[in-house]
């Protein structure tokens, strides 16, 4: 028998990585977990290396998320979120493993009034957007059995992301302005890595769209977010050229769900796992 465990995560230091430690540990599922420099998945030699004959599932948490990076460093992004995609999926193929892989809601235009669904048009406005299209297309094409997960505004006790932001300055500060002309779902990493989990297990291959349930704008989420916090910090709606950033954000991000719901049961609403993540938050390094 191999002692080869059966989920490989790469990229296993970030947010989304964490919380896929944690389900599999609460699974008993065996894993590895590889990162910088153990790992590279722009060089075709680290991955032969780095994922073995008799993988099973390669989970792809490594990504360039500098969304405003992006727009400066477009090649260093590409390299990661493109064509180091295309690499990973064709080492994949090579040993047979099933591949889960992440995308973004900003491989879409953001000019919809409607939910997205997994197989609308793409057109995406930045850099970041760009980057992670080309992921998606080499692996498409890349032959290997994968599940592309695409996600968007994600959060966690952990790491850096809005909702740690949100605590730390609502409780520092007594008025504040949020945008409320971006909307979209939110996304509990947590929520993210067990629906992901059931979608290798009874899902084919192909695209899925995974997020919260419910819909809001960063300014309803920010709201909410105090409200739990018990913070009383005034937060005031504004627009997005208020707040002016290197790239462009969609307007309208809100991923469907119908496809994955269909799989794998309705998805929580938002403010039911934002309320749980913040009764468990970690304190802010430093
Ligand atoms: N965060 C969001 O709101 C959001 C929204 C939609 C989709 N997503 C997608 O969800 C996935 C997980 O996001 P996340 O926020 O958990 O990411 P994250 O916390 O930024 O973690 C990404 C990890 O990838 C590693 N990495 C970068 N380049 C690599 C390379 N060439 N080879 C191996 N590892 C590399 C990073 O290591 P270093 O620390 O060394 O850079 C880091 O540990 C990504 O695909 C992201 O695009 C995220």
């Amino acid at each position: 028998m191999s002692d080869t465990p059966a989920y490989l995560l790469v990229g296993s230091n970030g947010m989304l990585a964490r919380a896929w430690k944690e389900r599999l540990d609460a699974d008993g599922v065996a894993w590895a977990g590889l990162d910088r420099p153990d790992i590279d998945i722009t060089s075709q030699a680290s991955l032969a290396a780095a994922v073995p004959a008799g993988t099973k599932v390669v989970v792809n948490c490594a990504a360039f998320t500098d969304v405003d990076g992006c727009e400066e460093h477009e090649d260093a992004a590409l390299a990661v979120n493109g064509f180091g995609v295309g690499k990973l999926a064709e080492r994949c193929a090579a040993v047979g493993a099933t591949l889960v892989h992440y995308s973004t809601d900003y491989v879409f235009s953001g000019d919809a009034s409607t939910p997205y669904p997994v197989d609308a048009e793409k057109g995406p406005q930045s850099a970041y957007g760009r980057t992670k299209l080309v992921g998606e297309e080499l692996l498409a094409k890349s032959g290997c059995d994968y599940r592309l997960i695409r996600t968007s505004w994600l959060y966690a006790p952990w790491a850096n992301n809005f909702v740690r932001t949100m605590v730390r300055l609502t409780g520092k500060l007594d008025a504040m302005k949020v945008v409320d002309d971006q909307r979209g779902r939110p996304t509990s990493a947590e929520h993210l890595a067990a629906c992901s989990k059931v979608i290798v297990e009874r899902g084919e291959r192909g695209a899925y769209h995974v997020t919260d349930g419910g819909e809001c704008t960063w300014h309803g989420f920010a709201v909410e977010i105090a409200r739990l916090a018990g913070h009383t910090c005034s937060i005031a709606p504004c627009t997005t050229d208020e707040f002016p950033r290197p790239a462009q954000r969609p307007a309208y991000s809100v991923l469907g769900l119908e496809k994955t719901e269909a799989l794998a049961g309705p998805m929580p609403h938002w403010k039911d796992n934002l309320a749980d993540v913040m009764g468990r938050l970690e304190p802010e390094a430093g």
